[in-house]
């Protein structure tokens, strides 16, 4: 472990996550508790490897030698990240402390207290000749915890100090929130963010995802089928919770559309942007009934169509995002992997029992040394 003033400022975060679209990888320097990102991109992942690592997610057949196949790709992807990160920036691997990569999850059980994220960091240490933290969920999870969301405890550090009273929602595959003006400060996962939009858009349209919603803002939502949408017991359960695409997929969205087959497609669209947008707005409502701010991330928060409904749903709150805060939505979970390896290699716990359930702070991940 390195003590403050002998650690090098520079880190590299790299973030995939259930949207499964690319592995967005940032540099970032770190200053106490502020952090400037220097570089940004995202990587896309090839289709075939997207494929795999999407069947994955789900229990199938031959399942170890796809894992054999894959995780060294994705690792592979990673490191290629990591080489245009630097090449961008025109950085030596030298000068970065370390790389907090996150890996693919491909199954994150934790009520069977089972979590797993891929992504070979012994082959990305290899590649990049940079000292890789990694595996950071599986220590809450052996803790107690629900080994998720993570990032919370990094919102409460960097976001803290801009203003109290208010909410960090990060929209990706799933969606988590971060309540700042709390002591401790709370988080879980609200359910779906974008993930059964993506998959219903990319069946009947053929378009990965629903561009700024334009597709759901097309037709009405249900309310009958909304409110059967909301039957879902997770949404009822109290925190601390997190979810995945175990939950969260066709099948689940298939067996509740049996009742509805007089809908077209773009209402079952617009029902489940609202169900997006109500979810998370009822968890605000309920759980941060002070807030007056929300701030959002990650790829939901170019969603038009979803932030517009957040807005009717939550008159009393200002909508925006995490850029009025100083980081670009698309790359606050790169930056809390690099936040998180720092914490690990100063020695500092990740998690915020308070959101995953852990017994208590741990520090998380593996270190693999350059
Ligand atoms: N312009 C946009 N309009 C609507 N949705 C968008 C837009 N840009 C990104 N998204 C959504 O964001 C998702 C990616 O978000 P991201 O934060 O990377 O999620 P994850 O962490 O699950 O990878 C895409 O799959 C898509 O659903
Ligand atoms: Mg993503």
């Amino acid at each position: 472990m390195l003590t403050n003033t002998a650690m090098k400022p520079l880190f590299i975060g790299l973030m995939s996550g259930t949207s499964l679209d690319a592995v967005d990888a940032v540099l970032v320097e770190f200053d106490g508790a502020s952090c400037r990102v220097l570089a940004a991109l995202s990587h896309p992942l090839p289709e075939q490897l997207r494929q795999t690592l999407l069947e994955l997610t789900l229990p199938g057949d031959n399942e170890i030698e796809k894992l054999a196949e894959a995780e060294p790709a994705f690792a592979r992807e990673c490191a290629g990240a990591v080489q245009s990160l630097l090449k961008a920036s025109q950085q030596k691997p030298e000068n970065i402390a370390a790389i907090g990569s996150h890996g693919q999850t491909i199954r994150h059980r934790p009520e069977k207290h089972f979590t797993l994220q891929i992504g070979d960091p012994s082959l990305i240490a290899e590649l990049t000749h940079t000292t890789v933290v990694a595996d950071f969920r599986r220590r809450d999870i052996a803790a107690g915890g629900q080994g998720a969301p993570l990032v919370p405890a990094f919102h409460q550090s960097v976001f803290r100090q801009f203003d109290e009273r208010s909410v960090i929602v990060n929209i990706g595959g799933m969606a988590n929130l971060t309540i700042l003006d709390e002591q401790p400060v709370r988080g879980f996962d609200t359910g779906p963010g974008n993930i059964l939009m993506d998959q219903w858009s990319l069946r009947h349209t053929g378009q990965p995802f629903d561009n700024n919603g334009k597709w759901a803002d097309s037709a009405s939502f249900d309310q009958p089928l909304l409110e059967h949408l909301l039957e879902e017991a997770y949404f009822h359960q109290l925190p601390p919770k997190s979810t995945g695409r175990e939950l969260f997929n066709m099948k689940w969205l298939a067996n509740r559309l049996e009742r509805f087959p007089h809908l077209s497609p773009a209402q079952v669209q617009s029902t489940l942007c609202q169900l997006t947008a109500n979810t998370i707005a009822h968890d605000i409502r309920h759980f941060a009934p002070d807030s007056r701010a929300v701030y959002l991330c990650g790829g939901g928060a170019h969603n038009q169509a979803l932030s517009q409904r957040l807005r009717q749903q939550l008159p009393d709150h200002s909508v925006s995002t995490t850029e009025a805060l100083g980081i670009h939505p698309d790359w606050v979970e790169a930056v809390a992997f690099a936040w998180l390896a720092r914490q690990t290699l100063q020695g500092l716990p990740g998690n915020q029992p308070e959101v995953t359930g852990a017994a208590g702070p741990r520090i998380l991940g593996a270190i693999y040394p350059a």
